[in-house]
């Protein structure tokens, strides 16, 4: 089992794979990405996550070179190469190689792709059982969050800040208090059978995790509301939870020091709808 690239158009181990310091990604932040979890050897969901690459792509106005049928085969046969069979799959394109100028390179310059697998290695269970900590931080990011671009300094800091508090997560807020999302996750509060998260909006990235809770939530018989709501409001919760391809569903035991429900994490819902997401890994992944 091994770590694999596939860098355009060729499979190599991923310690090998090397792209230009010319590279508009490394240059400019220039391209879009995908994360990918693969269960039991099969990526989960991964037409959606591709379908979203698409989507990214055509919005920073960079045409891919596979169609959405290539990169699912590349990603399958990364997947078998490799040999893992629990693994997160990457994927980057950037608008390629040329020399730094602002400007679109000329049609000539292909995207630079690059997909890469990594063994996944569990999160301590600890997280489940007692919840995490987070911080509320301003939303610094631009007002094109929909967009899944490589270009993610202000997540990085605001990410870094709560590590450096103690947190796991930031929770970022704008105008001036309505909470968007983590830096790098969704978040979700539950109040009196009500689950509560942004609109899928220009200020957040829609998660497909998010996708799939939605309607989890309401088949538990959870009124679902997609709304732009204030920090207080996640404070004074029942349940808060994060959402990602890898993080799943993940409670939260406090925000600023403030305790989500006295403290008493895991909250119901959030149980049962990391049960309900787990239930569909197995129907989707299962043998
Ligand atoms: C800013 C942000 N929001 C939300 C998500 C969750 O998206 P998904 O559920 O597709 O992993 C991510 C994932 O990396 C993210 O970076």
């Amino acid at each position: 089992m091994s770590e694999l690239a596939f860098l355009n158009g060729e499979f190599l181990p991923l310690n090998e794979a090397r792209v230009s310091v010319e590279d508009r990604g490394f240059q400019f932040a220039d391209g879009v990405y995908e994360v990918v979890r693969v269960y039991n050897g099969r990526a989960f969901y991964l037409a959606e996550h591709i379908k979203r690459l698409q989507r990214s792509a055509s919005k920073i106005l960079l045409s891919l070179p596979h169609s959405a049928e290539e990169f699912a085969s590349i990603c399958d046969e990364l997947i078998n190469r490799s040999g893992y069979k629990e693994a997160v799959l990457y994927i980057q394109i950037t608008r390629g190689t040329a020399p730094r100028k602002h400007p679109f390179p000329s049609a000539d310059v292909s995207p630079t792709v690059v997909l890469y697998i990594r063994e996944f290695k569990p999160y301590p269970a600890e997280w489940w059982q007692n919840g995490v900590d987070t911080i509320s931080l301003p939303d610094e990011r631009w007002l094109n969050c929909d967009i899944k671009s490589i270009s993610l300094l202000p997540n990085v800091l605001a990410k870094e800040q709560a590590l450096r508090s103690g947190a796991f997560e930031a929770l970022l807020f704008r105008d001036p208090d309505i909470v968007t999302e983590g830096s790098a996750t969704n978040v979700y509060y539950i109040k009196r059978k009500t689950l509560f998260t942004h609109p899928a909006t220009n200020l957040i990235l829609s998660g497909i995790t998010r996708e799939v809770i939605l309607r989890l939530a309401s088949e538990l018989g959870l009124t679902v509301r997609q709304e732009p709501q204030p920090l207080q409001r996640f404070k004074s919760a029942d349940e808060v939870f994060l959402s990602s391809t890898t993080i799943e569903i993940l409670p939260v035991r406090s925000i600023d020091g403030t305790l989500i429900n006295n403290g008493k994490v895991p909250g119901e819902f959030t149980l049962k709808i990391h049960q309900l997401y787990k239930e569909e890994i197995n129907r989707i992944c299962g043998e």
